[in-house]
């Protein structure tokens, strides 16, 4: 496998103008991203076609539409990041693509087309990590000065990550089943709701209270900072079974989303500590799809605040996947002069921290290597 990452230039100096592209898994999305000497992001543009219409009626993601979906849309989205941005093929410095992790039909799409880009243009590509991607999502809208505490939550990913740089991480604990945006759906799913479940979720249990359920809380007491929300799962969808009226549905829709928010604040308070041992500067960053839910916003920034941690989410726009972050990981990188080849690979796994991972057990065959 070619290498990642070479230093292809010197590090580039000036503000840069970087596309973006993601496909990974059901938006199409593109954007065009201006980075300052100073580390400032403006975001120019930023197109995000959801598929979700197409996978609706299947209750979930179908790869084969997903990937299809993106081969029809991926010229016209990119071409309408550079119009609404007002710029040029000729005004870019690079272009940043999803690599990997994600849906390997779309990631392929996505790749490709910045790969023939970067040919036609003479331009650096870089290949993107799409978990890099929504590390860097806050610092989009807001300065975030590395290092901080990043727990990364969305549909596919459940972790804790200590961020120390550009592509420089280490995991600090990552769900041993499901990931919480999926738990979202799942349940959601169960309750009659449509897909992607979150949204609709957070919607129903705003007229619930959720306290007449027992959920179980899973991991209780364990000093690591792992996350299972399996048990939940179950428990909510035996309970949806007799959840028969409208009452009883909101009701059991806050009382999952209270259970997740506080597994996720308990572990994000635990890796909170483990991190103020090493670090003075304490910032937490909490991004991906799931950052996009109020409540769960509200708990972890009581838990930040009472362990004197500032608090930092993206706008709920780049909580979702988005082609923004793509670009802005993309930037990060060519400004310390690293592009990645043009035979480089699309990764259908694909961990931030490959260390840890590589050391893990679980990780190749596990359903924990698939969610970290
Ligand atoms: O980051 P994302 O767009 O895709 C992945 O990389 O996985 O995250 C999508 C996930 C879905 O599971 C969706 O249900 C969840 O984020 N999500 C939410 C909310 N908005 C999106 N979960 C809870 N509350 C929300 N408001
Ligand atoms: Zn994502």
């Amino acid at each position: 496998m070619a290498a990642d990452y070479s230093r292809g230039a010197a590090a580039a100096t000036g503000p840069l103008l970087v596309l973006g592209l993601e496909t990974s898994c059901d938006e199409t999305a593109a954007s065009v991203v201006r980075l300052d000497e100073a580390g400032g992001a403006e975001v120019l543009s930023s197109v995000v076609h959801s598929q979700i219409d197409d996978h609706q009626a299947y209750g979930g993601v179908v790869p084969e539409i997903a990937a299809r979906s993106h081969v029809e849309m991926i010229d016209g989205v990119a071409k309408r990041a550079l119009a609404d941005a007002g710029v040029g093929w000729g005004s870019l410095d690079g272009v940043a693509a999803t690599a990997g992790p994600g849906l390997v039909g779309g990631v392929m799409v996505g790749l490709s087309y910045g790969k023939a880009a970067a040919l036609a243009r003479g331009l650096p590509l870089v290949a993107v990590n799409h978990l890099e991607g929504h590390a860097v999502s806050a610092r989009l809208a807001a300065p975030a000065p590395y290092p901080f505490l990043l727990l990364l939550v969305s549909g596919g990913h459940c972790q804790l990550l200590e961020v120390r740089g550009v592509g420089d991480m280490s995991r600090l604990g990552a769900t041993i089943d499901d990931a919480a945006g999926e738990a979202f759906d799942k349940i959601a799913k169960s309750l009659g709701l449509g897909y992607p479940g979150g949204p609709a979720l957070e919607k129903l249990a705003e007229g619930g209270d959720g306290s007449r359920f027992d959920l179980p809380r899973a991991l209780l007491g364990r000093k690591d900072c792992d996350f299972s929300f399996s048990g939940l799962k179950t428990a909510a969808a035996r309970i949806a079974q007799t959840a028969d009226t409208d009452q009883d549905k909101a009701d059991l829709a806050d009382a999952v989303q209270s259970a997740i928010a506080r597994q996720l604040a308990e572990r994000s308070a635990r890796a909170m500590d483990l991190y103020a041992e090493r670090h003075d500067h304490r910032l937490f960053v909490v991004a991906g799809g799931v950052a996009a839910n109020h409540t769960i916003r509200r708990v972890l920034e009581e838990t930040a605040a009472r362990r004197g941690f500032g608090f930092l989410a993206p706008p709920l726009k780049y909580c979702t996947d988005n082609a923004a972050m793509i670009a802005l990981a993309g930037a990060e990188r060519l400004r310390l002069g690293l592009a990645s080849p043009l035979d480089a690979p699309a990764r259908p796994r694909w961990p931030l921290d490959e260390a840890k991972a590589a050391s893990d057990p679980l990780f190749k065959a596990g359903r924990k290597g698939a969610k970290a």
